[in-house]
Formats: structure tokens, sequence, C-alpha cells
């Protein structure tokens, strides 16, 4: 999400004459986008910031002025204080105020020196003020569809961060997505802080969940690959679920962030599903795509969480079988109901236990990665790899696969032969270029009882 606030970041101040550039030396604006989500992201900010306090005391010696401003979940949370610990910072805003950015800049620049600080959740939405999505992603490209979060989850900041939740039209997304796929992309991910609760409204005047708004992008073309994160278990629908057995175009991958394995735990986090819940979310999407790919993100160390909870999170694991996954020893964040509970968990039992969930899950990782060895894949390529003479891409599954290729493949998909598997990696040969990009597609037409 903030990758692609920082593109809509750009579009806003690029009709002022400013360009994005690589780095931050000899810049007149340096914008540092923040995440608050744990201790550590939100700490990083005052580092980065001292940093470009020598910077831009260096740009002052020459006679020249560099503008700071920190944007996102940090200066949501705790613009003051940025303003208090970083005084040469000039502006904070959060991420529902950045379309006002011309007016800020304008008003930072006339008062030099005078610290500007905007965490307003203004009555305008942020979406009817944003310029169109002007700046080419390559490939592969984000697009913003839902934001905020109603949930409440104990741990989580961002429904205090981000805001109520909040769903753009249906007209709005379509015509974002016919500019990003002009701009060359080929495949799109849809955005939200809870993508599929979303709930906008459709052209025909009825309200769109995100299975439909789906089944509606598929239509666009040039459009080869969409995929949506991050999803929450309570909004997997049947429609959402159909939509992985009867859009082609839909990667057979899906980021389901379960946490704990544990249904005490789950309660205490207001999680508001259960284990069981969770495993028959994830039969009901294997019965209509055998071959989707499910991630996940973890907390281990919960306040209270028991070694045996703990061993149920690695139950679930062995039951789920993930192909990828996010681990976290559990942070207590300002202004959360959690962060208060008195029964915290020791760091080393944090430690120990985030340890033993990444064996776990990178093995799942490894063995799923070989199991596509041999096999055909289209891989839709993004990039230069790392060594010379190689291009790197994804596969349906968004597994990293490197080629020995032309670099003229970037911003193709061709299928490739998997002949090797690292532990996050697959290496591949070229077997067609400008093919169809359609995985091994599997169709039944079992119902599900979602
Ligand atoms: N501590 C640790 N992990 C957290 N997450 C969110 N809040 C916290 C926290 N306070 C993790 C969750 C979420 C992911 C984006 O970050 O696993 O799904
Ligand atoms: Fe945070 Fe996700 Fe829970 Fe919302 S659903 S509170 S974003 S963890």
């Amino acid at each position: 999400m903030n990758e692609y606030d920082s593109v809509r970041m750009t579009d806003v101040v690029t009709p002022l004459g400013y360009r994005r550039v690589e780095s931050p030396e000899g810049a007149d604006l340096v914008i540092l986008n923040t995440c608050h989500i744990r201790e550590k992201a939100a700490e990083k900010v005052y580092s980065e910031l001292g940093r470009l306090r020598a910077l831009k005391l260096e740009r002052k010696e020459s006679g020249k002025h560099m503008m700071i401003a920190v944007a996102g979940c940090v200066a949501q949370a705790e613009g003051d204080e940025i303003m208090a610990r970083a005084p040469y910072v000039d502006m904070a805003f959060g991420p529902q105020t950045y379309h006002r950015l011309p007016e800020m800049l304008a008003k930072a620049s006339r008062a030099a020196g005078v610290p500007l600080v905007d965490t307003e959740f203004p009555f305008e939405a942020k979406f009817d003020f944003l310029p169109s999505n002007s700046m080419s992603q390559g490939a592969t490209a984000f697009l913003s569809v839902q934001e905020g979060c109603d949930k409440f989850c104990t741990f989580c900041v961002v429904p205090y961060t981000r805001g109520a939740e909040f769903s753009r039209l249906v007209v709005e997304i379509d015509a974002e997505a016919r500019k990003i796929v002009d701009g060359g992309s080929r495949e799109i991910t849809l955005l939200g802080q809870n993508v599929n609760a979303y709930h906008g409204l459709g052209p025909d005047g009825a309200v769109w969940g995100l299975g439909r708004l789906i089944q509606y992008l598929a239509k666009i073309e040039g459009l080869d690959r969409l995929r949506y994160t991050t999803s929450h278990p309570r909004d997997m629908d049947a429609e959402l679920i159909y939509a992985h057995r009867d859009v082609e175009k839909l990667m057979p991958n899906l980021h389901l962030p379960v946490q704990s394995g544990a249904d005490r735990i789950l309660a205490a986090m207001n999680r508001r599903h259960d284990v069981d819940t969770y495993l028959r979310i994830i039969d009901n999407l294997r019965v209509v795509r055998p071959d989707i790919a499910l991630s996940s993100d973890f907390i281990v160390g919960y306040p209270g969480e028991t070694d045996s909870e703990f061993a149920e999170t690695l139950r679930l694991i062995n039951k789920v079988g993930f192909s990828q996954a996010y681990t976290f020893k559990y942070s207590p964040r300002p202004g959360t109901p959690a962060a208060v509970l008195k029964n915290q968990v020791p760091e080393a039992v944090k430690q120990e236990r985030l340890i033993a969930l990444q064996q776990l899950l990178s093995a799942q990782q490894s063995s799923f990665n070989h199991a596509t060895v041999g096999s055909e894949l289209p891989v839709l390529f993004e990039r230069k790899g790392r060594q010379t003479g190689q291009v790197t891409g994804r596969s349906p599954y968004l597994q990293s696969v490197h080629v020995k290729a032309d670099d003229a493949l970037i911003g193709t998909i061709a299928v490739c032969r998997i002949v090797s598997a690292a532990p996050a990696s697959l290496e591949g040969s070229l077997i067609k270029a400008g093919t169809s990009c359609q995985p091994l597609l599997v169709s039944t037409s079992k119902q599900v009882d979602a």
C-alpha cells in the first residue's frame, strides 16, 4: 500500500515541476513514506531522518534548500512527536491527506521553518482529488480499491492510522486499471488493508463485492493477470471463492493471514474467526482451485500465548501447507488494547517460537518450490536479474523465477520450464516467448459450502 501511495504522491507533485529521483542526495524534496505496524518499522524512521538531516545541512551550505516531509502512518500516529524529535522536518501528514500536498508544499515554503502537521481524516475523499494515475509501474502494478479497517484486532494500529473502511467506486477503479494497462502493465494487484471487505458502488447502482469487481476488471483487454491483497478470513465469501474457479486471469495464489492456530488466542485477538472456519475456507478454495498457493501472516508471543497454544499454530501450518509466509514477534503498539495487557510474553520465548515457526514455514516453502521443478509455467518478467544476462519474473503462484534470457522479455509473459528450486526462488529455462499467460488451469464444477 505504501508503494502505491508513493506512486500517487509522485502524481500529485509532478504538475508542480517535481520528478522522481533515485536517491535523496541533491533532492529538493524528500518524502519518507512510513509504516507504523510494528515498533521496528516506526523506529527506522528516526534513523532515516538523522541521515536526511545531514544531507539537508550539506545542501544548506551550498545555499540550497531541502524540504523534508514525513508521510504515512508514523506521521499519522506521531506527527507532533516527529516535529519535537526532529525539528528539521518541514511537514508531516497522514495517509488520508496526501492529495493536499500542493497546498502543504506552498504553505511550508511560505512559512519556512514553521512545521506543518496534517493528520486529519478529511471530509473530502482523497481519491476524488488525486490526479489520474500516470506513472508507469512496470510489468506489474498496484491499484488501491479499498482502504482502512473496521475489524480492530487487538494488536493492530491500522484502524487508528488508516481510519475506517472505505471502498472506491467500480467506475473509478476500472478507469485507473485501464490507464495502468495502457501504461504497459500486464498484471494488477488490487490493494486494501482489508481488500476482500470491498463493497463499492457498481455502475448498475448496486453494491459490488470483490469477486464481482474481479470478474469485471478481468474483461480489460491487455490485462493478463489479477491478484489481490490483503484479505481477512471473515470476508472470504462464496462469490470471491468462485472467482478463483471462473476467472482465468485471477492468479492461483492467496494471502490469507491467520495470525494464530489457537482458538483462545484468535478470540483474544478479536479476529472474529476460529481455526475451523479458516480450515473450511482453505478446503473450499482447494475444491474450486486445487493448485491454489496459500500464504499467511503469523504472530508469535501474543500476550498470554502458552507453549501449547503455540504448538497449535504449528499444527495448523502442518494441516494447511503454505507456499510462503510472513512471521512476526508480537510488538506492543501504543493505543491498541493488547499493548496494556499484563501477561506479555518474554522476548526470549518470542524469539524461540519465531525460529521454530520460520523453520517449519521455510521447509514448506522449499517443498512447494521443489514440487514445481519439471513443470512448465508462464512467467511474467518484471526486471533484470542480479546476474548479467538474467531476467526475473513471477510464476502464477508468485514464486520468483530467474531465467537466462534477453532483457526484451521484461514486460512480457513467457512459458518456462522450471529446472531447479532454491528455498525462496526458482530457476527456469525459456521455452516459448509471447505465449498466453495461463497456468495449468484446473476447472471443476464442484460446489463449495461457503
Ligand atoms: N505485532 C506484530 N505483528 C503485527 N502485525 C500487525 N500488528 C502487529 C503487531 N502489533 C502483523 C500481522 C498483520 C501484518 C501486516 O503485520 O500479522 O497481518
Ligand atoms: Fe489490522 Fe488486518 Fe486486523 Fe484490520 S483485519 S485490525 S488491518 S490485522
